[in-house]
Formats: C-alpha cells, sequence, structure tokens
C-alpha cells in the first residue's frame, strides 16, 4: 500500500475501522497459525503413544483380537503386521501372493509365539465378490477390532495422463478404489459386532493409506493422484458415520517411504523406512500431525508432517504454484526412470 493511500485511509473515520478490522484479522490469523504449528510439535515429537489397550490390544492367543491388514506380505504392510502383533493382537494377512503371506505368517509366529495368524489369498486388481466372500468367511468368526487398507498400487513410473496404458489406469482404481471400498464393507460390520460385544469398552479402527499424490493434485501421476483424493474423502466421510458405532476412522497421509512401489532403497529425513513410517503412524493414532486442518485425517511422520503443515499454510495444496513446482519434480523423475530404462535394454543388447 503506497504512503498516500495510507494516510487517506488513516485520516477517514471509516478508515480507522478497517485498518483496526484488518488488524484484528492478522491478529487472528497469526494466532491461528500458532496455536495449529504448536499442535503440529506436539503431535509429532511430544506426546506419548498411543495406548493399543483401547482397540483390544494386549491380549493375543485365543483371547487375543485381530487386525487385518491388506498388502501385509511387503513394505508397508508387512510392517504394521509386525508392530500390531507386538502391541498384542492377532493378525489377518491379505495380499495377492499366498507363498509370500505364508512367509511372513511364519515370521511373525517365530518372533511373538503366542500370536495367531491367517493368511487369506486375491488379487485385489480383479474385483470379483468371490474375493470379498472368501475375506468374510476367513474373518466372520473372529473378534476383529482393527482394519489396515494398505493395499495399493501406483503407476509404475510418472507419465502423462494421455498416454497411461489401459490395464494401469484400471488396475489403480479397482485396487486403490474399489477394493478398499468393498473389503472395508466386509470387514467394518465384523468389527462392529466385535465392539458391540464388548459394550463398547474396546473400540475399533480402520486406518486407510493416503499419500502426497492424493493432498496434492500431481502431474504426470494423474490416475494414482485422483484415487488418492478419493480415499480421503471417502474415509473422512466414513468417519462421520461409524464414529457413533465406536470405530474410529483414519487417513493416514505419508510422502515418500522406502519399499519396492517408492523404488528408493536409502532413508534420509524425508524418507523412512516402513518401519519408522508405522512406529510413527501408531504411536499418533487418532492426532493429526501435519493435517491440522483436517478431519480423521493425519500426516504422521514428523518430516512429512512439517512439510504438509508449510504447503498448507503458505501457497496451499492446490495453488498452481504448487501445481507446477509438483510438474516439474515428475517430469524430472520420468526423464530420469526413461534414461534408465533405455541403458537397461542397452546392457541386455550387448551381454
Ligand atoms: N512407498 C511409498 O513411498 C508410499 C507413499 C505414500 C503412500 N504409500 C502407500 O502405502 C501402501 C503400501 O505401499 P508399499 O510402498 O508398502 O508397497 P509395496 O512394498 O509394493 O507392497 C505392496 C503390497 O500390496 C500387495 N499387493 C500388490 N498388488 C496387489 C493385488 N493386486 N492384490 C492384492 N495385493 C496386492 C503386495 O503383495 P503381493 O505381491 O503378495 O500381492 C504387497 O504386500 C500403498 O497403498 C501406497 O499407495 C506408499
Ligand atoms: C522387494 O521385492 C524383492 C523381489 O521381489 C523382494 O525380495 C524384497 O523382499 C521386497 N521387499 C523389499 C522391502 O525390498
Ligand atoms: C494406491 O494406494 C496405495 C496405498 O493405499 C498407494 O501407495 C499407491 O500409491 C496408490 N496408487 C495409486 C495409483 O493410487
Ligand atoms: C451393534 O449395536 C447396535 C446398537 O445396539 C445395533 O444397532 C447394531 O445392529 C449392532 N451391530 C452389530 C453388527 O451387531
Amino acid at each position: 500500500m503506497s504512503v498516500e493511500l495510507f494516510n487517506t485511509i488513516s485520516n477517514s473515520s471509516v478508515g480507522h475501522y478497517v485498518l483496526f478490522a484488518a488488524l484484528l484479522l492478522g491478529v487472528f490469523k497469526l494466532t491461528t497459525l500458532v496455536l495449529n504449528f504448536s499442535a503440529v510439535i506436539f503431535d509429532s515429537f511430544i506426546l506419548p503413544p498411543v495406548n493399543f489397550k483401547k482397540y483390544g490390544g494386549g491380549a493375543r492367543g485365543n483371547n487375543g483380537k485381530w487386525a487385518v491388514i491388506t498388502g501385509a506380505s511387503d513394505g508397508i504392510g508387512k510392517e504394521y503386521a509386525f508392530q500390531l502383533a507386538a502391541k498384542g493382537l492377532n493378525i489377518v494377512l491379505v495380499s495377492r501372493t499366498e507363498s509370500k503371506l505364508e512367509v511372513v505368517a511364519n515370521e511373525i509366529k517365530a518372533k511373538y509365539p503366542t500370536t495367531q495368524t491367517k493368511v487369506v489369498a486375491f488379487d485385489a486388481s480383479t474385483d470379483t465378490p468371490a474375493n470379498y466372500l472368501t475375506l468374510r468367511h476367513a474373518i466372520e468368526e473372529l473378534a476383529v477390532t482393527v482394519l489396515i487398507n494398505n493395499v495399493g498400487q501406483s503407476h509404475s513410473i510418472p507419465v502423462p495422463f494421455l498416454e497411461t496404458e489401459d490395464k494401469e489406469l484400471r488396475d489403480i482404481i479397482t485396487i486403490n478404489n474399489t477394493a478398499t471400498l468393498k473389503i472395508t464393507q466386509t470387514v467394518a460390520p465384523i468389527i462392529e459386532a466385535t465392539v458391540n460385544k464388548s459394550n463398547k469398552k474396546i473400540k475399533g479402527l480402520i486406518l486407510t493409506m493416503g499419500s502426497f499424490g492424493g493432498l496434492l493434485p500431481t502431474p504426470y501421476l494423474a490416475t494414482y493422484s485422483g484415487s488418492k483424493a478419493f480415499l480421503q474423502a471417502w474415509s473422512a466421510a466414513l468417519a462421520g458415520e461409524l464414529k457413533p458405532k465406536g470405530i474410529d476412522v483414519e487417513l493416514i497421509i505419508s510422502y515418500l517411504v522406502t519399499s519396492n512401489m517408492s523404488k528408493i532403497k536409502r532413508t534420509s529425513a524425508t524418507i523412512p523406512n516402513p518401519k519408522q513410517f508405522v512406529g510413527s503412524v501408531l504411536r499418533s493414532v487418532g492426532r493429526r500431525g501435519g493435517a491440522q486442518e483436517r478431519y480423521a485425517t493425519s500426516t504422521p511422520y514428523w518430516s512429512h508432517a512439517l512439510m504438509h503443515f508449510a504447503i498448507e499454510s503458505t501457497v496451499g495444496v492446490y495453488s498452481k504454484v504448487a501445481n507446477k513446482l509438483n510438474l516439474q519434480m515428475h517430469q524430472q523423475i520420468r526423464t530420469r526412470a526413461l534414461k534408465k530404462a533405455a541403458r537397461l535394454s542397452q546392457q541386455k543388447k550387448t551381454e
């Protein structure tokens, strides 16, 4: 504002009110920002871990409650299985490959001998009623209290939407969205029955894996980005519906984690391994971390939380600036991935 304009405004009596209102708004915004930032710091660094007894942890064996985990044979899902077993829950492992699930089940039993396990194998990219029937039959007699919707697939490399292959596009939507919804419809009533049986002394918990790809519209991962944004709105809507039934529903937002899907092997301040990441999720269930502005949503890993907060309280996730930076980043990833693929195929030819 120019000095002249300022003088004109502040010399009129209406101008005084305008400036006073602007000052109040500024103080309000600053206070909100400081409070939100303090909440991020408290959630991420200070508050003690959540006690899983409220979700039926602690018993194991015949009297134990059960957690159902999808995509449980590898990466983040496998880590959920181990850490929930450590909290005293029995474990149902769901993924495509039975042999991989058996290996994980045996590893869990070796580490926690009193933990019971069950494996359910189906391909979530084939959306057939038989899949969900198989799951229901496997778990309907179990006292299930926890569901972890972790199964997911992304684009193999960043790709322009118009060049996205039909199968990849359909798989992402089927695995990430349809299967997640149908699995939740299968498992949630069983959780509700367990909660009822305990006279609501024990709560249910449904966690769904979201992503920065859903938080920020992400060019070159458009289908994935949309599918994760879908889960975000769906999960928060479901949270409102299931709260009165004693079931906590939460979407977990994550930036990169080392795994086969992200194709990143080395950890850094912003890229935890699955163990560190899942540790941050389970210690802070019910808190929001970096997602202070969103109901039933958490960005739990400390550096992801700071990134989420910084973007949200500056340019905003839907801004032109965020979109442009994201476009440049994924164009670069695509260029590198294509070069690497070319190098590998060249090597093969010369061998
Ligand atoms: N890694 C990251 O940087 C990152 C970031 C944000 C969000 N996430 C989310 O975190 C979740 C787990 O990712 P991750 O990195 O741990 O992946 P991952 O290591 O590739 O593991 C994927 C799991 O899903 C199972 N799976 C894959 N396709 C399946 C299908 N068609 N049917 C049934 N099961 C299938 C796999 O088991 P089988 O091979 O036995 O089927 C495996 O257990 C995903 O939802 C992902 O979107 C990851
Ligand atoms: C990734 O995939 C390879 C080969 O399929 C497998 O041996 C490995 O255990 C997987 N998981 C991780 C976390 O690297
Ligand atoms: C599908 O969901 C998983 C986690 O639920 C996520 O890691 C993956 O990126 C998602 N893929 C797409 C294409 O949405
Ligand atoms: C749980 O209890 C509520 C209220 O008593 C009842 O309406 C609901 O049908 C019960 N649900 C299950 C799955 O038993």
